[in-house]
């Protein structure tokens, strides 16, 4: 793309002023502009101006939500789900999804969140304990388990470099699938494209619901029928406790032909940060935390129970085809005000000390609604969920390694003050410890 064509589409859009300081502008700033300009989405970016102009408009009426029907899986129901989930796996059905792509900001952590060093012992990053689960899994089954990792333009290269130096966690790397999700122009409160420096438009990644657009836009669907995937299960980076793949979980989705099935647990306090799962208008949906009003936060039951009681630790199964079906629509978007960078009249860098522009997200779950069939499983926090989202205090990479120790002490009790660390690749549960004896390895 030169200057000329850049000018002419982005005057047919209303945005000529990305080009503004062109000529002060060196031969590498240009080119990069061009290069920036050459990959906006004019379609997308139409669609985020129409909610920004509507973003005062009072929100569309929706019905009453309820609480709904959580499987608390056990005796008949868990054996049967145990031997569907297997069967998906065995058969190479299953693909897993994990998305890498925000920015970590609360940890403060220069770097992809996945390289954040999370062992106990060996300080191994986040990602190593995502690899070598699917790595169990793929050798327990006997079947490769692609492993589709979606970054942003920010942490793509940092990623991949992870993975390379680590040998890949001990994977196949032709089953470790990177992609990057899409990136979208801030904009001031009239729409307008905004620039963070003369020749650079500020760009934010499109939200973990980009998902869908990435998978498909990057070949991944296709990947996925190409080695017979059906069923994906997805999670977030920052919970090493994950069970990924576990059977359970895939094999009631199986079993109840649902398209979107999630894992839910108890919140801890009323007030705890998750997603909450409820049931309006005959539909599922998600209600974030930011969104719930202090009255559905602490409603009881009768009994002295939450009422909303379930929260999400964004643990999904997805059915493929529900997938692709959804990355044709366009979903809803979720605007953030931000400080963002600009640039003065003369060009000089301006920081923004109030809040000056807006970003969009897709979030995942605002596909709920759509899905034809939901199952919703509960689980035990302690053995599955112990996010890393906060530098010090809850949710805290001291939180978690705790909470790691404490659940592998179980499989092989150790005196509390002699740190432990398992490698998920030799046992993801205590039956794997009961196999395979246990290796004790000294450190130096
Ligand atoms: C998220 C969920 C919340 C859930 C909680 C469980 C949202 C909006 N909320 O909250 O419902 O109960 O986790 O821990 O997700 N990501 C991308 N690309 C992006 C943005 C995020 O890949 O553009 C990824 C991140 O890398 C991370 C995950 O999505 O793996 C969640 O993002 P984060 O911002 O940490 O969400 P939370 O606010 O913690």
């Amino acid at each position: 793309m030169n200057y000329d064509q850049a000018l002419a589409l982005l005057k047919k859009n209303g945005q000529e002023q990305v080009l503004r300081y062109w000529k002060k502008l060196s031969a590498a700033e240009r080119k990069g502009l061009l290069a920036q300009i050459e990959t906006l989405d004019f379609k997308a970016i139409k669609y985020c101006q129409s909610v920004l102009a509507s973003r005062n408009e009072p929100p569309a009426k929706k019905g009453k939500p309820t609480a709904p029907k959580v499987h608390e899986l056990k005796g008949k129901l868990l054996k049967e789900a145990v031997a569907a989930g297997e069967k998906e796996l065995s058969a190479g059905r299953v693909g897993v999804i994990l998305v890498a792509g925000g920015q970590g900001s609360r940890l403060g952590f220069d770097g992809p969140k996945g390289a954040y060093p999370i062992g106990p012992i060996t300080n191994a990053p986040l990602f190593y304990f995502h690899a070598r689960k699917v790595l169990a899994m793929s050798v327990k089954y006997g079947h490769s388990i692609p492993f589709y990792i979606m970054t942003s333009e920010a942490n793509n290269a940092a990623t991949e470099q992870c993975f390379e130096e680590h040998g890949y966690f001990g994977l196949n790397p032709q089953d470790v699938v990177f992609f990057t999700q899409g990136m979208w122009p801030g904009m001031t409160d009239d729409g307008k494209i905004i620039l963070d420096r003369p020749g650079h438009i500020f760009m934010s990644p499109d939200g973990h619901g980009g998902l869908l657009w990435a998978l498909k836009a990057r070949g991944c669907f296709a990947d996925m029928k190409k080695r017979g995937v059906k069923t994906l299960f997805f999670f977030q980076v920052d919970n090493p406790l994950v069970e990924v793949a576990d059977p359970a979980f895939i094999g009631i989705h199986t079993l109840e032909k649902s398209e979107y099935s999630l894992k839910l647990t108890a919140k801890r306090d009323p007030h705890e940060g998750l997603g909450m799962v409820v049931k309006r208008d005959g539909h599922f949906d998600m209600i974030e935390y930011t969104e719930m009003t202090e009255e559905m936060n602490t409603r009881r039951t009768k009994t002295g129970d939450l009422y909303f009681k379930f929260g999400s630790p964004a643990i999904h199964v997805f059915d493929r085809a529900f997938m692709e079906r959804e990355a044709a629509k366009n979903m809803p978007l979720h605007l953030a005000h931000k400080k963002i960078q600009t640039v003065d009249e003369k060009g000089n860098i301006v920081k923004a000390s109030e809040p000056n522009g807006w970003k969009f997200e897709k979030f995942i779950f605002d596909c709920l609604p759509d899905a034809k069939g939901v199952s919703c499983m509960a689980f035990d926090r302690a053995e599955e969920f112990s996010p890393v989202k906060n530098a010090e205090g809850k949710d805290s990479p001291a939180t978690c390694k705790a909470d790691l120790q404490a659940k592998w002490s179980k499989w092989f009790p150790v005196p509390p003050a002699l740190p432990l660390e398992i490698d998920p690749a030799y046992a993801i549960n205590a039956a794997d410890i009961a196999t395979n004896g246990i290796l004790l390895q000294a450190e130096d």
